[in-house]
């Protein structure tokens, strides 16, 4: 348990629901092993209550907090100064507060990419297919486009909103994304898609494994299930270098301490947090 006392500054995670959540062992267990005075705490946060929660943290003093579904675009109104990226994303998932003004950032694109790398995955000079255009693979395709891989092709269940996405990175990224399939195998698959996450975990997101090799990698952001059927699938067609959703969600937890405390984080306490905060 930490030790709250008097100089004790504050953080937190607005989302609605919430009670899923790990943010707040995974926050207070970084503050521990960085012997830091924070506190982490959860707050369910009704989209009609968004504005005098966010401003109530404010006027509390508290040093930031992370934002999740449904509030991660909404809150954007509410901020002083955007990070340039997080504009692209078009949503917010961490908060600092300073000096009476707030800054907001999206840290979930960089700690996928960190997630990716953690599991020998590459992006820079790979053909991607990215499954889904919606909230989630906003920041994907950006981070990617602006990474540079060498080709996106994005695939999405309603077309006009992946030729929409599309659209919005050539316009803002000066990158052309497909969204046709138009190579015949891919070095990395990424499903962007609820389909497939608890409790409907016999939903696939793709049903064409043609384009896939045994160099083919794979990724879901999805975490529950730790396996989804597109993982397993993916593994069928004889991929061996896959990953799931708990690493972006830890990365990016990590990425958001740093802003949040201004500390540097040896990403090593990933595996640390694997096993004190998610027992795995
Ligand atoms: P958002 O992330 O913007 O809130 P979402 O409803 O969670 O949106 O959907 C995210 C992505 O999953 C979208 O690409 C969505 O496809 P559509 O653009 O066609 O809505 C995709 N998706 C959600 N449910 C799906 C399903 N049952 N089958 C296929 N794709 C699905």
């Amino acid at each position: 348990m930490i030790e709250i006392d008097g100089k004790t500054r504050l953080l937190g995670l607005m989302g609605y629901p919430i009670e899923h959540t790990y943010s707040p062992q995974m926050h207070n267990y970084i503050s521990k092993i960085y012997n830091q005075n924070y506190a982490y705490s959860a707050f369910c946060v009704k989209p009609e209550n968004l504005a005098d929660a966010f401003f109530g943290l404010s006027a509390l003093g508290f040093a930031g907090v992370n934002v999740t579904a449904p509030h991660k675009t909404a809150v954007m109104q509410y901020i002083d100064h955007i990070d340039e990226t997080a504009r692209l994303y078009g949503s917010v998932n961490t908060v600092k507060f300073e000096n009476g003004k707030t800054y907001g950032y999206n840290t979930d694109a960089d700690g996928f990419y960190l997630s990716l790398l953690n599991a020998g995955i590459e992006i820079i000079g790979k053909d991607v297919l990215i499954l889904g255009a919606g909230g989630a693979a906003r920041p994907v395709c950006v981070k990617f486009a602006l990474l540079g891989a060498k080709s996106i092709t994005l695939m999405n269940r309603t077309q006009k909103n992946a030729d929409e996405l599309a659209a919005f990175v050539e316009k803002n990224c000066g990158y052309k994304i497909h969204t046709k399939r138009v190579h015949d195998r891919y070095d990395v698959v990424i499903n962007t898609t609820s389909v497939g996450m608890a409790p409907n975990t016999d939903a696939c997101p793709l049903s064409d494994f043609s384009f896939v090799d045994e160099n083919t990698a794979a990724a879901d952001m999805i975490y529950n299930p730790a396996e989804t059927l597109f993982l397993k699938k993916m593994k069928r067609n004889g991929v061996t270098t896959f990953t799931n959703g708990l690493g972006m969600l830890i990365y990016q937890g990590l990425v958001a301490y740093e802003i949040f405390t201004g500390i540097k984080i040896d990403y090593k306490i990933y595996d640390d947090i694997k096993r004190e905060v998610f027992g795995l």
